[in-house]
């Protein structure tokens, strides 16, 4: 049996989506069956469910957007660092095999040479580095937790975006935002994530951490020329005219961009769509959320 963590969220909501396309049985586990946070309940809870592997997809992303997470701490510290850290004993101590979505906004920037990080890089936008969002900083707090873990995936996840028009696509974002700042960055079709990272499991690709985004890296101001291109909206886009200015009007916390670098994903054999053919894909079939 497989057990789903946060089935109800955004990136849940794919994985329940994803698995019943294929017919995987599972069972959709949340905060009014078990407090995931309490790791007496979770160890008696798993002890008895005996599942063969747990998708932790539960997490606090702040809405409308991170500078939220600055006013919900507690919230947030529970969601993306002390749930993520109950599993990571309890998983440890019962032997289940799990995977936790983290995110890539524990980076800022890319390498020196312009190269995106890899999973061997040190998070450089954490409350270690004392530079970070509050919600940076509890999801590589959760990647300390679990540093060194046998039985887990890491997935990072970054700026998640797909065909379904819809408030968390990063798509639907840069068609409706009054105002864009152009920044490069790596992102993730999250239906190729939740495929992606599934096959990790099915293909039993050794556990660790993995960079789970669309080769290469995209600005937005790439983004939104394609989205010109097919006359999708009908405005002038306006852009900050740089970060300085985005922090004074738009932002309260700084924002994670960073180039990531998936090889070590790839070289497990399973592929990703090139990520200007993904947005590409994604504009083409464009549609309203069912
Ligand atoms: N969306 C993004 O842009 C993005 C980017 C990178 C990484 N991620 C990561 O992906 C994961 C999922 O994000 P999302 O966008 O799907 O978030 P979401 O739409 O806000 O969904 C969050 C899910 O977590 C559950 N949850 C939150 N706090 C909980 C708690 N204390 N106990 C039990 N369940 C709890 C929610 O359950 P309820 O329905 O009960 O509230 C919901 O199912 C997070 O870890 C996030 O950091 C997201």
């Amino acid at each position: 049996m497989i057990v789903l963590v946060g089935g109800s969220g955004y990136v849940g909501t794919a994985y329940q989506a994803y698995f019943n396309s294929r017919g995987i049985p599972f069972v959709s586990v949340n905060r009014s069956t078990l407090n995931l946070c309490d790791k007496e309940a979770v160890s008696k809870f798993f002890k008895e469910l005996k599942p063969q592997f747990i998708v932790n997809a539960a997490g606090y992303t702040g809405k409308p957007n991170v500078d939220m997470a600055e006013k919900e701490k507690t919230r947030c510290l529970l969601a993306n660092t002390i749930l993520p850290g109950v599993l990571f004993e309890v998983c440890t101590d019962l032997k289940i095999p799990w995977g936790h979505i983290s995110s890539g906004c524990i980076f800022s920037g890319s390498r020196p040479d312009g190269s995106g990080f890899t999973e061997e890089d040190e998070p450089n936008f954490s409350f270690r580095q004392n530079n970070c969002s509050f919600y940076s900083g509890t999801k590589a707090l959760a990647e300390e937790i679990m540093d060194g873990g046998t039985d887990c995936y890491t997935w990072r996840l970054r700026i998640p975006f797909n065909e379904v028009d819809g408030p968390r696509n990063y798509l639907s974002k840069v068609m409706n935002y009054a105002k864009l700042i152009d920044v490069r960055n790596s992102i993730s079709q999250l239906d190729e994530f939740v495929r992606a990272t599934w096959l990790c499991w099915e293909k039993r690709v050794p556990f660790g951490v993995y960079n789970v985004v669309n080769p290469g890296s995209i600005t937005t101001r790439e983004v939104v020329e394609k989205i010109r291109q097919r006359r999708m909206v009908n405005k002038e886009f306006q852009f900050f005219k740089d970060e300085t200015e985005f922090m004074q009007i738009a932002a309260k916390v700084p924002r994670a961009n960073c180039v990531m670098d998936c090889s070590k994903l790839l070289k497990t054999g399973i592929p990703m769509m090139e990520i200007h053919e993904a947005v590409d894909w994604a504009l083409d079939h464009w549609k309203k959320a069912s």
